[in-house]
């Protein structure tokens, strides 16, 4: 199987996953990103057993609205039934990085508003140690070189996304080279950073559950 398939395959599990947990007001959360494009695909099947969904990017929202699925403002929905989304890394703790399209803080405030966090990941995802791949941080534009040097002084070598601006109309530094060994507390300290809006180690909240599809099929923890 394909990691493509993998995705699809994931994505099809989580919709079976959160199916019985909705009616019909429920509000679900909607990631960003490759995976969650399968996700956002696959709940168009179901869209007449759900009220409406909230997006944590401009790109999803634009594709739910493509299928003909309301999607409403975060301050405008009451409550988020389950959140949805993909990851970059997964640790056993089930906590993640994400960020790799840049929609970190608005994934993380998705996250934070619902009962449930869905995580939907191919098997190449699942790692011991959360690091491996760079470590996305938005900040604002004008801080970028405070916060480079702060970043360096925690190990990692910050790179600058370049022609890329968020949502929020801020930049992300790329940290490469962090193993995050303790990740709340990496989360914290990054936070401490003046000028950082957000980063992409979720482990204060980590995802309720995980669900991975890879070559021998399905397994959620
Ligand atoms: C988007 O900002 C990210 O957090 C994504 O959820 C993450 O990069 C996973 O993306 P894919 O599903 O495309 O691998």
């Amino acid at each position: 199987m394909t990691q493509e398939q993998q995705k699809r395959s994931a994505a099809q599990a989580a919709l079976a996953y959160i199916e019985p947990r909705l009616s019909r007001k429920s509000i679900v959360g909607v990631g960003t990103g490759s995976t969650t494009n399968h996700f956002i695909d696959a709940l168009a099947t179901i869209r007449h057993k759900f009220d409406a969904t909230v997006a944590s990017s401009q790109a999803s929202a634009a594709r739910l609205q493509e299928h003909g699925i309301a999607v409403l403002d975060l301050n405008a929905a009451a409550e988020i039934t389950v959140y949805v989304d993909g990851a970059d890394e997964v640790n056993a703790a089930r906590e993640l990085i994400k960020g790799g399209g840049g929609a970190l803080t608005r994934e993380k405030i998705v996250a934070a508003s619902a009962a449930e966090f869905v995580c939907v990941v191919d098997e190449s995802k699942v790692v011991d140690v959360l690091g491996k791949c760079p470590l996305p941080v938005e900040v604002i534009p004008m801080a970028r070189g405070l916060a480079a040097r702060a970043l360096r002084s925690l190990g990692g070598h910050p790179a600058w996304r370049e022609n890329f601006l968020t949502d929020n109309g801020n930049i992300i530094l790329d940290v490469h080279e962090l193993m995050i060994e303790e990740p709340q507390a990496m989360e914290e300290a990054i936070n401490n950073i003046v000028g950082v809006v957000c980063n992409g180690v979720f482990a204060a909240q980590a995802a309720s559950v995980v669900i991975v599809a890879g070559a021998s099929g399905i397994r959620q923890f």
